[in-house]
Order: structure tokens, then sequence, then C-alpha cells
């Protein structure tokens, strides 16, 4: 695995993503690009504030550094996505055409891109959907990621540019804070569990969505990375699931560890988002595939998750 760029590195899935290929490649190979400037202990990586909307800078950075590989993870999430749907298009569409266009013209051997449930909405089946579905999303984000994946297809079938990704479910993780998501809910709830505080939830307590814990969501990922091509009978839009919850269900969880742990519900705009998306997925053609299996279900997520932020918080 050569020089390695990740765009939108400082978000959620990017601070958990940089360790991992800097114990395969060593830091002077992972190089980090952000709108945003670099957190502390990222300083010493070679870093460029890019914003992906700008296919010159982009393409000077992947020159510069004769990037082999791109995970491709700026984005502008479902709920962030709505309150500036322009924005939304720009870093998620545009920016996405960029990074392809630059890999195909400089050589790019391998770009990896997430999805997300998001690209689903309700004329797709409430259970067990497959990669291949009804996808008609009326969220900005899911237009955009929806289109992400068309791309990353069509580079692939029309100039051999090997793309691939997996639709990510709402992603739970306790080192990085989640970047706008509809999802956000579920890492909240834990934080205020912690601190012994109540908390309110904007979505509402009955609704099911498909989640995983962040290590399941790094091997999934490095997984398809390290897949053999020939094997691949999807390129950017593999499905991957562990566990689904409702945010009742996640808080009485949460309260068996800590007792007198309690959450009022007062949907919001997002709950909007939220009713779009299935409750379950079939990941069967990943692990057909390369091998998917999720490791965590809910309860040793919840453990996990409880002890890592116990300890942060003293
Ligand atoms: N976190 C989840 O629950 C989840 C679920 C499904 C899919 N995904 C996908 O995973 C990928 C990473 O998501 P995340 O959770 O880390 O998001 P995040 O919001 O936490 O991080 C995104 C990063 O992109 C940066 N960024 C935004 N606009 C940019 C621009 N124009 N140019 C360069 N950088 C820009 C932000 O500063 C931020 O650091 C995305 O493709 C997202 O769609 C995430």
């Amino acid at each position: 695995m050569g020089t390695t760029l990740i765009t939108g590195a400082y978000g959620q899935v990017g601070q958990e993503l940089v360790p991992i290929l800097t114990r395969r490649l060593g830091r002077e190979k992972v190089v980090l690009a952000d709108i945003a400037s670099p957190p502390e202990r990222f300083r010493d990586y070679p870093n460029h504030r890019l914003d992906v909307t700008d296919r010159a800078t982009l393409e000077k950075v992947i020159s510069e550094h004769g990037v082999d590989h791109i995970f491709h993870l700026a984005a502008i999430l479902s709920a962030s996505g709505e309150k500036n749907p322009a924005r939304a298009f720009m870093t998620n569409a545009i920016g996405t055409h960029n990074i392809l266009e630059a890999a195909r013209e400089l050589s790019v051997k391998k770009v990896m891109i997430p999805s997300t449930i998001g690209v689903f909405s309700r004329e797709t089946p409430r259970r067990n959907v497959p990669v291949n579905t009804i996808m008609k999303p009326r969220t900005m984000y899911g237009i955009t990621k929806v289109t992400g994946e068309m791309l990353g297809n069509y580079y692939f079938q029309k100039f051999g540019l090997d793309v691939r990704g997996v639709r990510f479910p709402g992603l739970i993780s306790y080192s990085a804070p989640p970047g706008g998501g509809t999802t956000d809910y579920s890492v909240e709830m834990f934080h205020y569990a912690v601190r012994k505080e109540k908390y309110a939830c904007y979505i509402d307590r009955n609704t099911v969505l498909p989640m995983m814990y962040m290590p399941d969501a790094m091997k999934a990922m490095m997984a398809l990375f390290d897949a053999d091509i020939n094997r691949l009978r999807f390129h950017s839009d593999y499905n991957i699931s562990a566990f689904s919850f409702s945010p009742l269900q996640l808080e009485e969880v949460i309260r068996k560890r800590v007792p007198g742990f309690t959450v009022t519900y007062a949907p919001d705009y997002r709950q909007e988002i939220a009713s779009e998306w299935p409750e379950t997925i079939d990941s069967s053609d990943a692990a057909r595939d390369w091998g998917f299996r999720a490791e965590y279900d809910l309860d040793s997520m919840v453990d996990d998750m409880l002890m890592n932020l116990t300890k942060k918080e003293r």
C-alpha cells in the first residue's frame, strides 16, 4: 500500500482511520486534507487545508505527494445538509466528481468513497434491504450520496478506475464527535449517561435504524480496500450492517448499566430524515465477496462505549 490521501481527515471517520493507516504505512505516507485545521495530534502529518470543491488545489496535493490511494471522506452529512443543501451538493456531488476526475487523470490506483444508508427512502423495503433496491432519497445528502455511488461505478466501468465503497449505517464511536448526521443522537446519549445527565432525544423513541460500532466500520472499510478486485460483484455500493435499535431500546440497554439514566423525546426536523430509512440491511454480498462480519452486537458495543467514555471523563 503506497502513499494515501485522506480527505475530510478530521471528521468522525477520518480521526479513526488515520491511526489505522499510520500503523500500515508510517506517518510520512499518510497525507491529511480537510477544510478544517488539524487537531493537535495530527499536526506532524503531511497536511493540507483543502476544499474538495477546489480541483486545482486537489490535483496539486495529489501530484506533490505522488498519491497512490485516496480515502475520500469529506462530506456534509444528512442533518447539516438539510440546513445548507447548496453546500451539501457542492461538497458531496462536485467534490466527489473532482476526486474521481483527479484520480483518473493522475493515475491514482484505488479510491475509497463511503456511502450511507441515507441513499434509501420510504420506497425501499423496510427490512433486510438488498444492495440493488429502490432508492429515491429526499434529502440533499441522500441525493448526492446516490450520485457518488453511481459516479464511482461509472468511473470503474468507463475508465477502469478502482473505486470502492460501503454503505455505512449510523456510526457509534467515542473518540471523535459525530459531524451532523441524523444518528448522532446515539453517540450523544452515551455522553449524557456517563455525565449522569438527562438526555433530550430529537428522534422518536420507536424509530429503528441500522447502526454499527466504529471498530467494525473500520475493519469493513479496510477489508474492502484489501479485497481481490476479481471477487467484487459490486464497487461503490456494498451494504454492511451490524445491529439495529430504536432510541428507547438504546436508552434501556444503557440504563441497565447506568441506573437512573433518563431520556425525554422531542422529535425535530431530523425525524423526517430518519423516517425515510430502513430498519435492517442485508450485508450478505459483502460477507460473500470479501468476508465482512461485524463483531460487536448492541450489548458489547454499549459495554465498550461506556468503559471508554468513563475513562475519558476522569
Ligand atoms: N458518521 C456516520 O455515521 C456515517 C454514516 C454513513 C456514512 N458516513 C460517510 O462517511 C464519510 C465520513 O463521514 P464522517 O462521519 O467522518 O463525517 P464528518 O462530518 O464527521 O467529517 C467530515 C469531514 O469533512 C470535512 N469537510 C467538509 N466539507 C469539506 C470540503 N469541502 N473539503 C474538505 N473537507 C471538508 C469536515 O471538516 C469534516 O472534518 C462520509 O462520506 C459520510 O457520508 C458516515
